[in-house]
């Protein structure tokens, strides 16, 4: 028998001032999209903003539905709108942000499992890292440098 041994790093900055410009500045898109969030179920708002290899910045924001399974995630509306508009262009980084319209989110949260794969693909099919930058509302910033930090062992088919 051998082991495995999985590490991931996850790089914690104190706040949103202490990322690189470009960094900062994917979040604070990913901010500003927050309004177009359709949320009335979860009153909870989600936004991701990407940029991509030609330097443009794109933004979704999760769409909710009354039957509750259909709303899609922020993750999963701003990479159909790359496939859309950029089909051919990677991904290069993507930043997460929520605004709760129930409580103060200070802590950072993470894209979910299915969104996790969506994004895997986009990597794989790109053959490219994807740096996933995570913040709730305020406070510390947790970026990794692929999403394979956050899915390893990702299920792929070729
Ligand atoms: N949500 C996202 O948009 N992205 C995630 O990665 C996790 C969850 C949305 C789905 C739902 O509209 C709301 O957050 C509350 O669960």
């Amino acid at each position: 028998m051998t082991e495995l041994d999985i590490n991931i790093k996850v790089r914690v900055f104190e706040n949103i001032k202490a990322l690189t410009p470009a960094d900062a500045a994917l979040m604070q898109a990913a901010k500003v999209a927050l309004i177009n969030s359709y949320s009335p179920y979860s009153q909870f708002k989600v936004a991701a903003a990407v940029l991509l290899e030609n330097g443009e910045i794109l933004t979704g924001t999760n769409q909710e539905n009354a039957s509750y399974p259909v709303g899609i995630c922020a993750e999963g509306t701003v990479l159909s709108a790359v496939s859309a508009l950029y089909p051919n262009v990677a991904v290069k980084k993507m930043a997460v942000t929520v605004k709760s319209g129930r409580s103060l989110v200070s802590k950072p949260v993470a894209p979910c499992g299915i969104c996790r794969q969506r994004i895997y693909e986009y990597e794989m099919r790109f053959n490219a890292d994807i740096e996933i930058i995570m913040m709730g509302e305020e406070g510390e910033v947790y970026r990794v440098k692929s999403i394979k930090d956050l899915l390893p062992l990702a299920f792929f088919k070729m």
